[in-house]
C-alpha cells in the first residue's frame, strides 16, 4: 500500500478516516516549530553537547553539575515554549475520535499543553525532579531556578524525571506504548529520526500487528521505504493542518 495516489495527504486522511483507531508516535521534530531544537543534525542539541558526556546516567552520577549545564538549557528552552499547530492538530484529531493516544519521546509537555488527553511520556518529563538517592520528587518550577543546580532535602543533586541514555524506559509507559502499537489501525510517526531504541521499535511492532504506518518528516529516516507506507514530506504543523483539512472535506 504505497503512496501511489496523486495526493498522499488525501490517501493518509482516507486511511485515518477509514480505520479511526490511530495512534501517534512523536519525536523532537514536532517541537522544532515551538523553538525547541531537535537532537541530531547540525542544529541539534547533540551537536553542542556530546550525549556521552552530558546525557547518560553514568555521566550524571559522575558529574551532575556538568550534566546540569545541558539540562539547564533544556529546562529553560522548554519552559518558554508553547504548543504549535502540529501539537494542536493532534489534539483536534483526538477530539474528533480519529487519534486515540500520543506516544511521545519528548519531555516538553507540549502535547498536554495543546489539549491532548491520552499522552504516554516514553522518556519522562522535565516538569519533575527526582533524587536518585532517596527517591524524593519535587516540581521543577518550585526547586530549580536558572543558573542553579537543584538540591534535594537530603543534600544530593536532583535529576529531572527524564530517561537518560543507559536508563530503562518507565515500565508502565513501555507497556502502554507497546499495547497501543499492537492494537492501532494506523500509526502516525511524526518528527523522529527513529534512531533510538526501544522507541524506534514501536513502528515495527505496529506494522507487524497489521497497522498502516504514516510518516511525517521533511527528511528520510530509517523507517522510510521499509516500515513506512505513506511518507508525508513536510513540517509537522503544515502537514497536520492539511490532513485536518482533508479529513473535513
Ligand atoms: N516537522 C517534522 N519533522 C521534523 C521537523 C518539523 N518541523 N524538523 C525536524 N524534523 C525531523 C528531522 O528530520 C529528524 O528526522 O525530526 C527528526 C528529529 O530527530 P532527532 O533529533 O533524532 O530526535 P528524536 O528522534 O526525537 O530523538 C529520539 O533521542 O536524543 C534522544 O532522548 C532523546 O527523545 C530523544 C531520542
Amino acid at each position: 500500500m504505497r503512496a501511489g495516489g496523486s495526493d498522499p495527504i488525501r490517501e493518509a486522511a482516507r486511511l485515518l478516516a477509514g480505520r479511526r483507531n490511530a495512534v501517534a508516535l512523536t519525536g523532537a521534530g514536532i517541537s522544532v516549530e515551538s523553538g525547541i531544537p531537535s537532537f541530531r543534525g547540525a542544529q541539534g542539541m547533540w551537536a553542542k553537547y556530546d550525549p556521552m558526556e552530558y546525557a547518560t546516567l553514568h555521566a550524571f552520577m559522575r558529574n551532575p553539575r556538568k550534566v546540569w549545564e545541558m539540562l539547564s538549557e533544556m529546562v529553560s528552552v522548554c519552559g518558554f515554549a508553547a504548543p504549535n499547530a502540529a501539537h494542536k492538530g493532534l489534539a483536534a484529531l483526538e477530539e474528533r475520535g480519529v487519534v486515540r493516544a500520543v506516544i511521545t519521546q519528548n519531555v516538553d509537555g507540549l502535547h498536554q499543553a495543546a489539549g491532548s488527553r491520552r499522552v504516554i511520556e516514553y522518556h519522562g518529563n522535565l516538569d519533575e525532579l527526582l533524587c536518585v538517592y532517596c527517591w524524593k520528587r519535587y516540581p521543577t518550577r518550585l526547586r530549580w531556578t536558572p543558573g542553579t543546580v537543584p538540591l534535594c532535602d537530603c543534600g544530593e543533586i536532583l535529576k529531572p524525571n527524564v530517561v537518560l541514555f543507559g536508563e530503562p524506559i518507565p515500565w508502565l509507559a513501555q507497556e502502554q506504548a507497546e499495547e497501543e502499537a499492537r492494537t492501532c489501525g494506523v500509526l502516525v510517526v511524526i518528527g523522529t529520526s527513529a534512531q533510538v531504541s526501544p522507541a524506534c521499535d514501536i513502528p515495527r511492532i505496529a506494522k507487524e500487528s497489521g497497522a498502516a504506518v504514516v510518516e511525517i518528516n521533511p527528511e528520510e529516516t530509517s523507517l522510510s521505504g521499509h516500515v513506512t507506507d505513506i511518507h508525508l514530506r513536510g513540517s509537522a504543523s503544515e502537514v497536520l493542518q492539511r490532513m485536518l483539512g482533508a479529513l473535513s472535506t
